[in-house]
């Protein structure tokens, strides 16, 4: 049959990488391998995550697992995927991931110029449920000459080169910005590749949706519970805004880039820090949602001004729509 709606000439994310590093003053091209590297970890994510293959590990129903070996926990195998493909990348000197408690060094002979902060798969507690989960990083330059140590990787977010997550939803996702501006591309399993589907995200001013575990409203700082209430019993007579909460922090967060709104990690009694990691979560997160006009903060502070100190701490972490995030600013005042 007649092909012509097919379209010749689209834009992968592959050649956008390519461009990108073309009309960079003195690219090397390495960004572009590292980046290479990490969208064929989350090509193998993905099709992990979606249960690709099973039926050679299970057999059919009824039968137990053929092969008798035990099956590679997903967030293991994730983990495990991205940081060999970024090793053989020759792009990185080290590697912060969330499950790895040290610095993750790599080998003298594979030895480039970047730092990559990632989480291989966001959201463990969705993993068994099917719930939507994701991967997330962020890329720095080295700034020392020598052996890598863990203060390659202690950077501000505000020297990130580039950040992007994944989205394992109904389909996989990827958002990525080198620092201008946030693009959406959508994988295309026919193909196996990422298509750019938007280009140049921007956030709403204002949303109609707030996201966050309520559950521990016991816990929070009455600013907070003063906000939530505003939400639901606005002093205005307006309407109430919808709640929704995932629990997977890529998923409420790319929901609240598509449709606007707020997503909160806060500090309570229990977590003083919240419990989000500066390093591979909220950091890169923070890049992308000032990338689509958003903002984000720790409450105190904007999340990318952060200097870090430790390789996995945490920061409270509210990120959004500019008019939501400055008014959730506006009951923290009130109560300091
Ligand atoms: P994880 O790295 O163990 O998956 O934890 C991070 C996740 C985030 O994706 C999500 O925003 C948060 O934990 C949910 O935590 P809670 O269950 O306390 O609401
Ligand atoms: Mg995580």
């Amino acid at each position: 049959s007649d092909q012509s709606a097919f379209d010749t000439d689209v834009w992968t994310l592959t050649r956008f990488i390519i461009e990108t590093g073309r009309q960079a003053k003195g690219a090397t091209g390495e960004l572009t391998q590292l980046l290479t590297a990490m969208l064929t970890a989350i090509k193998a994510i993905s099709s992990a995550v979606r249960k690709a293959g099973l039926a050679h590990l299970q057999g059919m129903a009824g039968s137990v697992n053929v092969t008798g070996d035990d099956v590679k926990k997903l967030d293991v195998l994730s983990n495990d995927l991205v940081i060999n493909m970024l090793q053989a990348s020759y792009s990185t000197c080290c590697m912060v991931s969330e499950e790895n408690k040290e610095l993750i060094v790599t080998p003298k002979d594979k030895r480039g110029k970047y730092v990559v902060c990632f989480d291989p798969l966001d959201g463990s507690s969705n993993i068994d449920c099917l719930a939507s989960i994701g991967t997330i990083f962020a890329i720095y330059k080295r700034t020392s000459e020598g052996e890598p140590t863990e203060q390659d990787a202690l950077q501000q977010g505000n020297s990130i080169v580039c950040a992007g997550y994944a989205l394992y939803g109904s389909a996989t996702l990827v958002a990525l910005s080198t620092g201008a501006g946030l693009n959406f591309f959508m994988l295309d399993p026919a193909i196996g590749e990422f298509i750019l589907i938007e280009r140049n995200v921007r956030i709403k001013q204002k949303g109609k949706i707030y996201s966050l575990n309520e559950g521990y409203a016991k816990y929070f700082h009455p600013s907070i519970n003063e906000y939530l209430k505003h939400k639901k019993h606005p002093e205005d007579g307006g309407s109430p805004y919808g709640a929704r909460y995932v629990g997977s922090m890529v998923s409420d967060v790319h929901r609240t880039i598509t449709y606007g709104g707020i997503f909160m990690y806060p500090a309570n009694e229990k977590s003083p820090k919240g419990k989000l990691r500066l390093l591979y979560e909220c950091n890169p997160i923070a890049f992308l949602m000032e990338q689509a006009g958003g903002l984000a903060t720790t409450g105190t502070q904007r999340i990318l001004d952060v200097q870090p100190e430790t390789l996995h701490q945490r920061v409270p972490f509210v990120v959004g729509s500019p008019d939501d995030v400055n008014e959730y600013l506006s009951f923290v005042k009130k109560f300091s």
